[in-house]
């Protein structure tokens, strides 16, 4: 059995803007020469345009295809997320259990939990996906998975050794982003790590580098904000095609 860990770029999106095309199309083919037959053709250009990016986009994160940029960043994620033997780490927003996994697989010592909303947007990822990827990546004892909501995190004050999350909190309608990474801190136990990436522009997040600053002021060690945007995970010019401009990783121990 091999794991199946889908596509960040739900395909029931790229169905709709291809729908949605077609019926513009459709409709100025059948409008006789007016004002709205221009509107639908100029609407049916640009939706067209969207469904190409969705699928570009598709192309470029399958787990299939040639270019594997989501492997590429969730192993990067992954590599900097340490366990202690017999440690508990928590994934906010897993998915389909892709950075949930991959960090039981490097700490064969320690206990992952995936948590995720698996809302109505991104309809293929859901907890038996989770639960299925991990058997078939052989970490299922060594995994589990819930419903949970980012914004207030089911657990007590400092459970977990680790935190991690990938391309989350950005989807999260919210005037104040920092407020949800402080959520997923809080239940990261004193001397704990985070390894969070996101996209931390400064539209999403406000100013990062007070944010960092503020960590470091209640305590927290070694704080980073490591840019994936430019080489590490993709290149700027993928970063500004595929609106992730910003990407970058917040570390450090608490
Ligand atoms: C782009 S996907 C990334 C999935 C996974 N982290 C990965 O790297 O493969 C974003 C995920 O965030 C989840 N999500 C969005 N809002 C959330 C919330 N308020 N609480 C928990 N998960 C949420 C979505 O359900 C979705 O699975």
């Amino acid at each position: 059995m091999k794991p199946n860990y889908k596509n960040w770029m739900p395909k029931g999106m790229i169905w709709s803007f291809a729908a949605a095309t077609t019926v513009c199309l459709t409709l100025s083919f059948i409008i006789g020469l007016s004002w709205l037959k221009i509107i639908l053709l100029v609407l049916a250009f640009i939706l067209a345009l969207v469904t190409l990016w969705t699928v570009l986009m598709y192309r470029a994160f399958s787990y299939d295809g040639k270019r594997q940029m989501s492997r590429q960043i969730i192993d990067g994620v992954a590599d900097l997320v340490h366990l202690p033997d017999g440690g508990k780490g928590l994934d906010v927003g897993c998915g389909s259990g892709a950075l949930t996994i991959a960090v039981a697989k490097r700490n064969p010592n320690a206990f992952m939990t995936g948590i995720d909303r698996w809302g109505a947007e991104y309809a293929s990822f859901s907890k038996r996906l989770c639960e299925d990827n991990a058997l078939a990546e052989r970490v299922a004892y060594r995994t589990s998975f819930a419903k949970g909501d980012a914004l207030k995190l089911n657990f007590p004050d400092g459970t977990f050794d680790a935190v991690t999350s990938n391309y989350v909190y950005h989807n999260i309608p919210s005037r104040d982003r920092q407020a949800i990474l402080l959520e997923t801190l809080r239940v990261l136990r004193k001397g704990g790590t985070f390894a969070i990436h996101d996209i931390f522009s400064r539209e999403k997040y406000g100013n990062m580098q007070a944010f960092v600053n503020r960590l470091k002021d209640m305590g927290y060690e070694r704080v980073e904000l490591i840019p994936t945007d430019s080489g590490r995970f993709m290149s700027s010019w993928e970063a500004r095609w595929m609106a992730l401009k910003g990407s970058a990783i917040i570390a450090g121990k608490k």
